[in-house]
């Protein structure tokens, strides 16, 4: 399976951000594995004309269920989609906190965006509170279960776990909790689609020095990453990583 390199650019970047696109494209104009950029939505049509013909792919960060209707400040799949988005990133923890998506409303926007053609990212993690108390599997297997609709094509189906207290933290997990996470990942999604090709990404303060170690664990196919997603150099540094594993 083919490594994935996704950039979540949050709610950072304006034209100006898109000279580090340039620099990441000249630094590698064919990388070993597939580099997504999801940037706000402002510059997504136009990051996708300029990455048109390269390796490089764009996504949104949150779709709406609905394709289109009164639904102010929101964005469609099909919308998406047109402005040449591949994939889509659904129920980021910070979607889930500071919107309150459950996994109900998570589970109706993967259902939105597969009917649109495009590739769902599924994030899923445990916060702090819920690891102490010894609940992390639980919460993962429940949050995959609850977030994962009837009907959900495995095909066009990424899943990212992203532990809430490791997102723009610094902190990470040890390898061997990332390992035990996916390990258990793979086997929940074989069960249910019969397939072990869904790529599994890791996310959580993944940055040029911890990638190989990461990329080295079973199961990890890649990675979600925020703030070292921002500059070409950094985000050059683990699709180098992603490329050697
Ligand atoms: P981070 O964010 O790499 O800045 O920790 C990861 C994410 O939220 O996807």
């Amino acid at each position: 399976m083919r490594g994935l390199a996704a950039g979540n650019w949050k709610m950072n970047g304006t034209g100006e951000s898109l000279s580090e696109i340039e620099a990441l494209l000249a630094a590698h104009p064919t990388p070993g594995c597939e580099v997504l950029i999801c940037p706000p939505a402002t510059l997504l049509a136009r990051l996708a004309s300029m990455v048109h013909g390269t390796a490089l792919k764009v996504g949104g960060q949150d779709c709406h269920a609905a394709a289109s209707g009164a639904h102010t400040g929101d964005i469609s799949a099909p919308m998406l989609a047109e402005a040449g988005a591949d994939y889509v990133i659904l129920g980021h923890s910070e979607r889930r906190a500071n919107h309150a998506e459950s996994d109900a409303v998570v589970a109706a926007k993967v259902s939105a965006a597969q009917a649109a053609g495009l590739k769902a990212i599924v994030c899923v993690g445990e916060t702090e509170a819920e690891r102490d108390g010894g609940r992390t599997l639980d919460i993962i297997t429940t949050q995959i279960e609850g977030s994962l609709p009837e009907g959900t094509d495995p095909a066009c189906l990424v899943i990212a776990y992203e532990p809430v207290w490791a997102i723009g933290t610094g902190r990470t997990p040890t390898t061997d909790q990332i390992a035990e996470v996916h390990a258990a990942l793979r086997a929940q999604l074989a069960d249910r689609f019969g397939t072990d090709r869904i790529a599994l990404l890791y996310g959580g303060s993944v940055k040029p020095s911890n990638a190989a170690e990461i990329f080295a664990i079973p199961h990890v196919n890649g990675a979600l990453v925020g703030g070292a997603s921002l500059k070409a150099a950094d985000f050059g540094g683990i699709i180098e990583a992603l490329s050697a594993a």
